[in-house]
């Protein structure tokens, strides 16, 4: 029998939450909920400087924390950074990596090299990957998106790798503007395509996991559960909002029991 893992829920709460208690309140109003879920985890990704707060609530398998970014160097003279190693201490797990809202501000380097730290610290990258706009370049562009990244990086732990598909034009924009389940198995055909030429094996991709973020919420997860291979969702807007939350987690578990899914997953 095949043993299929727990969707992903990661909500990055962006800086969006803005007082220490503010950040406790939010992780634990869904704790007790999250913790009893059969067939959803959950990593909330506070800013960093509620991650220690935050991550001390951590007692269950379904509910982790993760960062928002972080610096590869352990330490050192970098002024206002944050290593990735500060970020473990803290009880991170996960590390958004190479988000759109912050590539302004890194070089295409500086992501695989974070990439490349967070992997050597046994933590969890989930690197975002996503097209401006729908031309006529868009696969060409997030084919070299995954150049970029794991042309520098070691092709070991392929387990521990999460890619999240979030085309810019879907973030976060005035007008709720998600991709379409299709548009996002287009995608991830591109982007498996390209990650075979790269690990040079169908065996590596299959480990790697996926995502999709853009305008996700409680009215639109549904079409994706039903019509996309997607091993889970990166939350923006929504995720510091328990209830629509908390419905979500309801539409995954239902989706998954009605898949009939025979084995609930051990950690
Ligand atoms: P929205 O859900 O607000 O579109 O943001 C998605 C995102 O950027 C998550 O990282």
């Amino acid at each position: 029998m095949i043993r299929k893992p727990k969707k992903l829920i990661v909500a990055n709460w962006k800086m969006n939450v803005t007082k220490e208690e503010e950040a406790e309140g939010l992780f634990l109003s869904i704790k007790n909920v999250v913790n009893k879920l059969e067939y959803t985890k959950v990593v909330c990704c506070p800013p960093h400087m509620y991650v220690n707060q935050v991550a001390r609530h951590v007692d269950h398998r379904n509910y982790r924390v993760g960062g928002q970014d972080a610096y590869p160097e352990e330490s050192g003279s970098r002024t206002g950074e944050t290593s990735v190693l500060m970020m473990k201490n803290a009880g991170a797990e996960y590390i958004i990596l190479g988000h759109s809202e912050r590539r302004h501000l890194e070089t295409k380097s500086d992501v695989a090299r974070k990439v490349t730290a967070v992997l050597e610290h046994d933590m969890v990258p989930i690197i975002c990957v996503g097209e401006e706009q729908r031309d006529r370049n868009w696969k060409k562009a997030l084919t070299q998106q995954l150049k970029d990244v794991f042309n520098r990086v070691p092709k070991k732990n392929p387990e521990n790798i999460i890619i999240a598909y979030e085309p810019i034009w879907a973030i976060s924009g005035e007008k709720k503007n998600p991709a379409t389940s299709t548009e996002y198995m287009e995608a991830l055909d591109v982007i498996k395509k390209e990650l075979k030429k790269i690990f040079k094996t169908s065996t590596a991709v299959d480990k790697i996991r996926f995502l999709y973020g853009g305008s996700l919420d409680d009215k639109n997860i549904e079409e994706f559960l039903k019509n996309a291979e997607v091993d889970g969702f990166l939350v923006g807007r929504v995720s510091h909002d328990p209830r629509i939350l908390m419905t979500m987690f309801r539409l995954v578990e239902d989706h998954m029991q009605r898949e009939m899914f025979p084995i609930k997953e051990e950690e």
